[in-house]
């Protein structure tokens, strides 16, 4: 149990919801009446707001828009059939931001701030979490650098703050892939496992490209040879070959430590499956492809849920698959969604109860 925080709450007088519809809604567009607010200074968090969802005003040379001393975070809500609100997996989550404060040499944000603030906050907005399949209310804690310094050091003042966003899929497709050679997403020593805003400004680049040649999103690979894959754009990315499920292996500390994808592997091996973490090379791929044990390829994450991949391109060499067809990240999906919308016994303890 979380002790009482003094968190001071400010509603809005008039919700905005009534002016909008929450059926197919699309990713990240529509915030809800509400956001969280909390300021680090000397030392400390303090100010911690819940209060209308509002602009920023920020100076000119606030750290963070220089030098990118900035992280978030993606947490999913929703509802049961009796209205009931739950979080998913938030501990883990809030586990993760701390690591990549760290990594990034920010202060950490207390697990009461974060918990009890997203809590309350979600109890606050409860009726934006939008009630159909595939849709659920997107939340996103950040936390930037404030000071108005453009001297490059780690900041004296930070600001931490928490989203909320009904919304629908993000991919609604399977997508196709384009085994990126040139551009490097991580590398070991670096940020890659750290949910840092410059590693996804980075890759923007790489996947523009790559549309350009008529691909949703890039395959990245390791930096030095461009032969070991890491993730696919934003999502962690697992390979169905014979009867074992392959993912790469967060040891380098390249690859972001999804929350999904440790709910994949607990899933996947519920399912009858063997899972290997390892070094996954694209020859190796080309090669269960050829021999045709290469049956899925399907990417996780918090905003993707459970993506399937419909062709993997490298260099000349096209790996199509016929997703219709599938079994088990469609069954994979389905376990993991019937868990989130309370259909099934939570066994892992998962859903956590606004
Ligand atoms: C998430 O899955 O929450 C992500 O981080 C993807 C996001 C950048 C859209």
């Amino acid at each position: 149990m979380i002790a009482a925080l003094d968190i001071n709450v400010q509603k809005v007088e008039k919700s905005k919801l009534k002016s909008l519809s929450l059926d197919n809604i699309p990713f990240g567009k529509f915030f809800t009446d509400h956001m969280l607010e909390a300021d680090y200074e000397e030392g400390e968090w303090k100010n911690i707001e819940i209060k209308p969802y509002q602009p920023l005003l920020l100076d000119p040379s606030t750290a963070a828009l220089h030098y990118g001393q900035s992280i978030f975070e993606g947490i999913k809500a929703y509802k049961d059939e009796r209205g009931e609100a739950f979080i998913f997996r938030p501990y883990d989550n809030y586990r993760r931001f701390n690591l990549s404060a760290k990594r990034m040499q920010m202060p950490e944000v207390p697990e009461d701030v974060f918990i009890e603030g997203l809590r309350l906050l979600v109890e606050l907005d409860k009726d934006w979490i939008p009630n159909k399949e595939d849709h659920s209310l997107y939340i996103r804690p950040f936390m930037f650098s404030n000071d108005p310094i453009i001297g490059v050091k780690p900041s004296e003042k930070y600001k931490f703050m928490i989203l909320l966003s009904p919304t629908g899929p993000y991919y609604n497709k399977p997508m196709r892939i384009y085994v990126e050679e040139k551009y490097t997403r991580a590398a070991p020593g670096g940020i890659g496992f750290a949910k840092a805003a410059g590693n996804y400004g980075a890759s923007m680049l790489a996947t523009a490209e790559a549309k350009q040649k008529g691909y949703d999103q890039v395959l990245w690979t390791d930096a030095f040879e461009h032969k070991y894959v890491q993730e696919i754009g934003t999502m962690n990315v697992f390979f169905i070959i014979g009867d074992t499920a392959y993912t790469p292996s967060l040891e380098e500390g390249t690859i972001l430590t999804g929350v999904t994808r440790e709910s994949a592997i607990t899933l996947l091996q519920e399912m009858g499956f063997k899972v290997e973490q390892r070094r996954i090379s694209v020859d190796d791929l080309m090669d269960a492809h050829q021999a045709g044990a290469l049956f899925e390829v399907f990417g996780t994450g918090t905003a993707a849920t459970i993506t399937l991949i419909k062709e993997l391109r490298y260099k000349d060499y096209v790996m199509e698959f016929d997703t219709d067809k599938w079994q088990t990240a469609p069954e994979l999906k389905k376990r993991l969604n019937d868990i989130r919308y309370s259909k099934t016994e939570d066994r892992h303890s998962w859903m956590f109860k606004v």
